[in-house]
């Protein structure tokens, strides 16, 4: 047990999916995995271990934003014995090259966040996906007959930003989306020797103002599930 996880000891498998709805890690396991448990429900942030192909996998809720997902990642990596945790999540697009529904594989993070002062480096650190899971994630998708893109994402502290113009110096960049959680995650696993990826679904556009339903999420979803759950 940890201040955040009530399992019990080898209670995960080694991979980890990371929805930040915990009731979409519900939905996860009920629908995609077989012989699922509950294994931890602190604070509503539903974790579940089941089977996917014979192979025991589990699925737990992030919530939202930096401070969250770097609780559970952190816990679960240090005291649960996880070695990959992927995000399955959505973002913003700021590339005029994205549409809705598009998927992510996020080969970077980028942040405003302070997250990286936690280190104590003498610079900046780039937050990067484990090659081995962005390989096997692309490869994946091309089998599967899936477009993704592949590239740098802005992890966001801030939703509702007071400078509204603000993203276009991130575009200008070419960073390709934005999110919340991911430089955490990857700065985590690199501090931890751990291995970690983010696959995002486009479900709004800082471009066009579109944005998606609830109920249209659940096709791209599928897709960025079916990515996910091979690797
Ligand atoms: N996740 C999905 N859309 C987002 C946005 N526009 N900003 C931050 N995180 C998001």
């Amino acid at each position: 047990m940890t201040p955040h996880i009530n399992a019990k000891e080898n209670a995960f498998a080694k991979t980890v999916l990371m929805p930040g709805d915990p009731l979409r890690a519900k939905f996860i396991a009920e629908n995609y995995l077989e012989n699922v448990s509950l294994v931890t429900d602190v604070r509503n942030m539903f974790g579940y271990t089941g089977e996917y192909k014979g192979n025991k996998i589990s699925v737990m809720g992030s919530g939202m934003g930096i401070p969250s997902i770097g609780i559970y990642a952190y816990e679960l990596f240090k005291f649960y014995g996880v070695e990959n945790i992927v995000r399955v999540g959505s973002c913003g697009a700021y590339s005029k090259d994205l549409n809705l529904y598009d998927i992510i594989l996020a080969q970077g993070a980028c942040t405003n966040s302070a997250f990286q002062e936690n280190y104590k480096l003498p610079g900046t650190f780039s937050a990067i996906a484990d090659f081995d899971l962005l390989l096997s994630a692309y490869n994946n998708a091309k089998n599967l007959g899936i477009t993704v893109h592949v590239g740098n994402v802005l992890s966001s502290d801030v939703f509702y930003q007071d400078d509204v113009d603000a993203w276009k110096k991130w575009q200008s960049m070419k960073v390709l989306a934005v999110e919340m959680e991911s430089y955490a995650l990857y700065a985590i696993a690199a501090n931890l020797g751990k291995k970690t990826l983010t696959i995002l679904t486009v479900s709004d556009s800082l471009i066009t103002h579109e944005e998606t339903t609830a109920e249209e999420r659940q096709t791209s979803f599928t897709k960025m599930m079916e990515i996910a759950l091979n690797l």
